[in-house]
């Protein structure tokens, strides 16, 4: 539906005989929004880098209030979502709009299990790779690799191809992730198993061996559930707004996903639980943490608290207080509460919320901050949480790349401040 201006802003510029009238439209949530699209006509660009307020497109999947620690999916608060539901009803609602019905439902996690295998070939892609590439690496190449595999439904103005792309990608980025790692570590994949949930499944995929089964535990299936659920979609941040662009070229909705993947690899953003734990290692132990609180603060230092902050939450971030609950019930499974990394991203998260350089700047830890510490003591090598990210983030990637390729959309194209050299004549080499 096209928008409908409520009001309209005025913007006057010095040496400008005449002010540009520009459309303001209401969201269903949220600030106003400014259009300033036809400003290019009137001879100016706007500037606004790393996009701080900008939109770049409608959406009616989520809503994020960050000044009052508000999550919600198509209407339902995350923690709703998180306690009464789960990560297949999640990639349901996401997808579709609305909660299934029980049929509907079971049908759902019937197709995504019927679709947990990858094609034999591609587990010939993975000898490419070394042993001790980055699993986000592969991940990058195996899932662009899809769009090799399957020609039978790439056409993007298809919804029915659509519809098995989401399904075939939510079901198969479980099998993917657990292959990046087995490889890593030299052992043998081992097929999904249909009759688990989602979240077991993986972990089957993750820890048995065709030697031993792995028995997976209630709890940890639940936090592992609970880890996709938290994940699965958080509107325009850098991956999903790097997919809505990659896929605004037309391009196919397996390599508009490796694009997300790439961009979610980056520390500012799904690879700040990685660094997390790194950062632990680093501080070491609990009587070096003043320490390296001085240096987060100083503003010559490039140390930051890795899982602190966050571009739109200047509150908790409601999946951090979920993942928080969550990680006190593994680590009470696991009987690990004293492990001395856990102990110190306890007294770190203590100190540094006390700290007035945090409290005023209003840095609270995020969703990275717990989720590494709870896949640390379920096992997960730290190089696998940015995966285990990007697995839980699919579903919401595919869900805005639908709305996008489903209604009226533009190639994405930014324009830019110039500040290079003018035009000038080209020098031959002899003369330089
Ligand atoms: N430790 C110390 N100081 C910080 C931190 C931190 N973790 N985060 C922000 N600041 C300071 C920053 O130095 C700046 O200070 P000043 O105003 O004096 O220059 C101020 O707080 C605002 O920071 P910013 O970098 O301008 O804010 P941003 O919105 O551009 O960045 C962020 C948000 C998440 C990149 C940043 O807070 C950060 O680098 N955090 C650590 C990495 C992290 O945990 N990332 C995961 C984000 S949540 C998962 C996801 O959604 O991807």
């Amino acid at each position: 539906m096209a928008n409908q201006a409520t009001k309209t802003a005025t913007l006057s510029i010095e040496g400008e005989a005449d002010a540009i009238e520009l459309p303001v439209y209401q969201g269903a949530e949220g600030p106003d929004v400014i259009d300033v699209g036809n400003l290019t006509s009137k001879g100016y660009f706007t500037y606004d880098p790393g996009f701080v307020s900008t939109a770049a497109c409608d959406s009616e999947i989520t809503y994020i209030d960050g000044d009052n620690g508000v999550l919600l999916h198509r209407g339902y608060p995350i923690e709703q979502l998180a306690e009464q539901s789960d990560y297949l009803e999640l990639c349901y609602l996401l997808l579709n709009g609305e909660l299934p019905d029980r049929t509907q439902r079971d049908g759902f996690v019937d197709i995504i299990k019927n679709h947990t295998m990858v094609h034999e070939q591609l587990r010939h892609f993975f000898n490419g790779f070394r042993r001790d590439a980055h699993p986000m690496a592969i991940m990058c190449g195996v899932t662009g690799a899809l769009s090799a595999f399957y020609h039978d439904s790439l056409d993007i103005d298809d919804a029915s191809h659509r519809k098995v792309t989401a399904h075939r990608l939510i079901a198969k980025m479980p099998t993917l992730a657990a292959m990046s790692y087995k490889y890593s570590q030299g052992l043998p994949f081992i097929y999904p198993r249909n009759d688990l949930s989602y979240a077991e499944n993986f972990l089957h995929m993750m820890f048995a061996t065709p030697c031993e089964d792995y028995v997976v535990s209630p709890t940890i299936a639940r936090a592992m559930d609970r880890i996709f659920l938290l994940h699965a979609d958080h509107e325009q941040n850098a991956s999903t707004s790097t997919v809505r662009l990659a896929g605004s070229t037309g391009a196919n909705p397996f390599a508009c996903i490796a694009a997300g993947i790439a961009a979610l690899w980056g520390p500012s953003h799904g690879g700040a639980n990685e660094a997390v734990l790194n950062m632990l290692d680093q501080i070491g132990s609990v009587d070096n943490i003043d320490k390296y609180i001085k240096k987060a603060k100083d503003k010559d230092d490039p140390f930051r608290i890795m899982g602190f902050g966050h571009r739109v939450y200047k509150n908790y971030d409601p999946r951090a207080k979920v993942m928080q609950e969550t990680c006190r019930e593994v680590l009470a499974e696991l009987g690990v509460e004293d492990n001395p990394t856990l102990q110190m991203a306890q007294r770190l998260e203590q100190i540094a919320l006390e700290d007035e350089y945090f409290v005023e700047k209003r840095l609270y830890p995020n969703v990275d901050f717990y989720s590494g510490i709870i896949l640390k003591a379920i096992g997960i090598p730290v190089e696998m949480f940015t995966v285990i990210f990007a697995t839980g983030r699919t579903p919401g990637w595919i869900a805005h790349w639908n709305e996008m390729i489903s209604g009226p959309y533009k190639i994405g194209r930014p324009r830019q401040l110039y500040k290079g050299a003018g035009a000038r004549d080209y020098v031959p080499v002899d003369n330089r």
